[in-house]
Order: structure tokens, then sequence, then C-alpha cells
């Protein structure tokens, strides 16, 4: 579904990332693990258009047997009508809007007549959502924001759903929320690119992962593996 081909990418005067490859299967969950500063968010931005790389191509085939298209030259909201959502490391929802136009911010680019209903799925997935539906998103907790970021990002219908440390400064049973919902948004069809720093959640839900180090692709393999590899334990899982 998505391959990053060899990509170099530059932010200011600083080579951020080097030759990285990556390959996201359709149905996949993959997860981007690293320490701080690893380029994860400069990877998810360069995938969705929002940071330009130097060397190499991003190619994405929305359905399995089409011709894959170069989404590396190609406008951030283009990326998104052709099936790809971020969901923004922080959040990023508009606090003075109400929880409903936030959502309706998510869909942006649809004309159809489905809207309304979409709305719908998101507040049986995360009933607060629904009750809080008239009030402002800046009054939500963090962890009804992040459900609120999530839904947003669904609002664009993704092929493709991609989140930047969705768990970041939210109490253990938020995240476990969260996290079985990915796992459900999954199995409903949607293909998953995760980064987080939990490594131990990020390789229990994902099918493969990528290790990054200072821009690199470290290592790589299936989660069940590298979750039980002693390098990664004492780097990333916390086991000494
Ligand atoms: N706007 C910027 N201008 C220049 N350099 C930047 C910019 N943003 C990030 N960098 C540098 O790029 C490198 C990778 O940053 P990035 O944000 O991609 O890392 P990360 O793996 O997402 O880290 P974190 O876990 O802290 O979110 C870092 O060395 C950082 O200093
Ligand atoms: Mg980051």
């Amino acid at each position: 579904m998505l391959t990053v081909e060899n990509i170099d990418v530059h932010r200011g005067k600083t080579h951020v990332l080097h030759q990285i490859d990556l390959h996201v299967g359709h149905g996949e969950i993959i997860a981007l693990i690293g320490a701080n500063g690893a380029g994860k968010t400069t990877t998810l931005k360069t995938i969705s258009g929002l940071l330009r790389p130097t060397k190499g191509k991003i190619l994405y085939t929305p359905e399995a047997g089409k011709a894959p298209i170069d989404i590396s030259t190609m406008a951030p909201e283009q990326i998104v009508g052709a099936g790809i959502s971020q969901c923004p490391e922080g959040r990023g929802v508009f606090a003075q809007l109400s929880v409903k136009e936030n959502l309706l911010v998510g869909a942006y680019l649809r004309s159809d007549k489905e809207i309304e209903k979409d709305i719908q799925s998101v507040y049986e997935m995360f009933p607060i959502l629904g009750e809080r539906s008239t009030q402002a998103a800046g009054k939500l907790s963090g962890g009804q924001q992040m459900m609120l970021a999530l839904g947003r990002s669904l609002m664009s219908q993704p092929k493709l759903l991609i989140l930047d440390e969705p768990s970041l400064g939210l109490a253990p049973l938020i995240i476990e929320t969260i996290f079985a919902m990915l796992q459900k948004i999954n199995s409903q069809g949607v293909t998953i690119l995760i980064v987080e720093q939990n490594a131990v959640m990020a390789l229990d839900l994902s099918h493969r992962a990528y290790v990054l180090e200072t821009g690199r692709v470290a290592l790589s393999g299936l989660s069940s593996d590298l979750a039980s590899n002693p390098q990664i334990q004492k780097s990333y899982l916390g086991v000494e």
C-alpha cells in the first residue's frame, strides 16, 4: 500500500532522515518506534506531504492491484483526498470549535451525503463525544481530545490512518481504550501506521515494526520477534 523508498529529508540545514525504506501492506498495523529526535515525526510529516524528501520517493497504492502513485510531490490536501489521514502529534484539535465542528473539519474535502452518518459512527465509537457534541473542544480532557482527533481523522474516510504518539500524556485506562479502538478500526479494513514512544503497547498492537535510530532504520521485523529481541528489550522495553 505504501512504500517509502530510500528517502532523505532535511529540516533547515539539518540532514534528519537518511535512506529510509519502509513498507506498509494493505490491512497491516505498522509501528515506528525510536528515541526522542530519531526522526519519527519527520517521517510521518514527509508521508503526509508537509515535508519534502530531498532524495527518494513515496509510492502509494490505494487499492491492491492498482498502479502506485508517487505522493512525494503531491500537496497535503491531495494526499488526504487520496486516502491518507494523519492524526498529528499533540492532537491539534481546534479549541474554540465545538466537538461536532471539529469532526466536520475532518470531512472538509468531502461533498457526499454520508457525513452526518459518519459523525454518528464516531459518536458510537466514543459516546462521550456525542454527549459533548456542542461543547468547545478546548473544554475536553486530554483523553477526550485524543478521541476527537482520532474521530476527525476518520471523517476523511482514510484507507491509511497515520498516528503520531496517540498515547502521549494520557492515563493508562484511556490509552487502553484508544488502542482497543485502533484494533477495531483496523479490523474494519483501515491500514494503520503508528508512531509510539510506548514501545510495549506499540509492539503489542502492531503486526510489524521499524526501529529508527538517528534518522536511519536500525532494525525491522515482526513485532512479536522485536518484542523478544534482547537489544530491543534493553533499549526500548525497559527490560534489564
Ligand atoms: N522544525 C525543525 N527544524 C530543524 N530541525 C528539526 C525541526 N524539527 C525537528 N528537527 C530535528 O529533526 C530531528 C528529528 O526530529 P523528529 O521530531 O522527527 O523526531 P521524533 O523521533 O519525532 O522525536 P520525538 O520522540 O521527540 O517526537 C531532531 O534532531 C530534531 O532536532
Ligand atoms: Mg515526534
